[in-house]
């Protein structure tokens, strides 16, 4: 299909409009994202939406108008507080959940009894709509779990071909989607956070529900999180640690892009590709800035893309829903806590301890043993061996391990089976974690005990962690 490329004059925009009311797709800007339009009272138009975006029919979309007269014919009743907030946030990045009119299509909504509204701020936008004469369903303009379009080359790369026309409107002021409140039910609901913040909203109408999300951090749980979404070519992942702590990181990955704020980008040392989300006092930079910096990356051709830790207030919310769910709740700590388990903790552990403190700075490392006597040194022959190998561990002293250390950990490193056997019946909640250090490595095999044997035996025990230990690094 050729696709019409429009300007926003008048004309063109009576060009897109023909398009809209002969049943076809015209992509428009908006404040927010570009969306992706068609009639939204036309069934089969609003279904070619979906062939457009390759988007599974069960999300239900936005309906857009241009002026407030315009709700009525969609909405069954307005009631109060959403009049309110229609007043004070129309036109803008607001999304309106009401029960819809019977006029408005199944295919639009999914089925559900509700409809969005948005009135979008945009000029282009609103002067469009309006030459269409009717209401306009509009997803952003993406495919189907590729970040959202923020910029008309953006739009141009994800959907030339798929649509009859894209009107350019140049970059988006806002850059992240529209928040969608569900004011249908008795009590208002944030269902997605976004350009108008819970803050603002709540300042006008009292207190809403789901301002603050649920825990981000939780692997994804409803079904419907299993589609990426706005996700680059590349694996985005949350890094958290300390400047030293990323840089160290930083310096072990191969082909790696870090999305990083202004204030911070002078004390990255590493050889990494690093894109600005603007300032970290200005939400609305990184809001603006965020899906086009994806898509830079996978221009840049990395393959592991590092985001900050984002706040927790304001714009921040929907920055770093955002980031999140491209992340698929992937987070990666620049230091991980390594905890490595044998019987005595005075041979093996007290030793693997070394070895990986010298070799693993990432690792912050510590030992324990399953029935160890508190306070013991380390046995004799293992502090000799190590110091032959320039590790001092003179002033190691035993630990029982227990649950506080077992719950900090975020990899547990047993010297056999057993003892991996014995902690996964101490701690079953944390089986996921913890695994014998030959498993770890990919040898598959135990590490003896050397316990009351000749400095040889010590000696080969060492060089058989060490060996494994040197498997393990890529892991880490
Ligand atoms: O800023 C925006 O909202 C952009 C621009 C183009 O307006 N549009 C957009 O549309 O982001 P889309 O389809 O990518 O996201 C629509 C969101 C989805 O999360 C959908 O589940 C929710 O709105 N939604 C739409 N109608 C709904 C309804 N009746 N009930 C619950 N959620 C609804
Ligand atoms: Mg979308």
């Amino acid at each position: 299909m050729e696709t019409r490329l429009l300007t926003s004059a008048p004309e063109d925009l009576k060009l897109g409009a023909e398009i809209i009311n002969r049943g076809g797709r015209v992509i428009f800007p908006t404040e927010t994202v570009y969306g992706l339009g068609a009639n939204a009272l036309e069934e089969k138009a609003v279904r070619s939406i979906y062939d457009a975006k390759g988007r599974p029919t069960d999300n239900p979309l936005i309906v857009h108008i241009a002026d407030f007269e315009d709700v009525e014919a969609l909405a069954e009743t307005i009631p109060e507080k959403a009049k309110v907030l229609m007043e004070k946030f129309w036109p803008g990045p607001l999304t309106i959940i009401l029960k819809r009119k019977p006029c408005v299509p199944d295919v639009v909504t999914a089925g559900l009894d509700t409809v969005g509204i948005r009135m979008p701020e945009n000029e282009i936008a609103r002067a469009f709509i309006r030459k269409c004469g009717v209401p306009v369903a509009a997803p952003s303009a993406n495919v189907s779990g590729r970040p959202s379009p923020t910029n008309f080359s953006d739009v141009f790369s994800d959907m030339e071909g798929r649509v009859e026309a894209i009107i350019d409107g140049g970059d988006c002021s806002v850059g992240v989607e529209s928040t969608v409140i569900d004011m249908s039910g008795d009590v208002p609901r944030i269902l997605r956070p976004g350009g108008v913040t819970a803050e603002m909203i709540e300042a006008v109408i009292g207190e809403v529900q789901g301002g603050t999300e649920v825990k981000p951090d939780e692997a994804p749980k409803s079904p419907g999180m299993k589609y990426r979404h706005y996700a680059p070519k590349a694996q985005v992942y949350i890094l958290k640690g300390d400047v030293d702590e990323v840089n160290l990181f930083l310096e072990s990955r191969k082909n790696a892009g870090l999305l990083c704020f202004d204030e911070h980008i002078p004390y990255i040392k590493a050889d990494v590709k690093i894109l600005s989300l603007g300032s970290v006092k200005k939400p609305e930079e990184s809001a603006k800035l965020l899906f086009a910096r994806l898509r830079e990356m996978d221009r840049l051709g990395v393959e592991e893309i590092f985001a900050p830790e984002i706040g927790e207030t304001g714009l921040w919310v929907a920055v770093r829903n955002r980031l999140y769910k491209a992340a698929g709740g992937r987070i990666v700590k620049a230091k991980k806590k390594v905890l490595v388990v044998c019987t005595g903790n005075t041979c093996r552990s007290p030793i693997a301890e070394g070895i990986i403190k010298k070799n693993c700075p990432l690792w912050e490392f510590s030992s324990a043993g399953v029935s160890a006597f508190e306070g013991e040194p380390a046995s004799e022959n293992a502090v000799l061996v190590s110091a032959d190998m320039g590790i001092d561990i003179k002033s190691h002293r035993a630990r029982l391990v227990n649950n506080e250390m077992v719950e900090e950990a975020d990899v547990i490193l047993t010297m056999t089976a057993s003892h991996k056997a014995m902690l996964l019946g101490l701690y079953p909640e944390f089986m996921k974690k913890i695994f014998t250090l030959g498993e770890y490595s990919g040898e598959n095999k135990d590490v003896s005990d050397p316990f009351g044997g000749d400095i040889d035996m010590y000696k080969n025990c060492f060089l058989e962690i060490e060996e494994m230990v040197k498997k393990c690094y890529d892991k880490i």
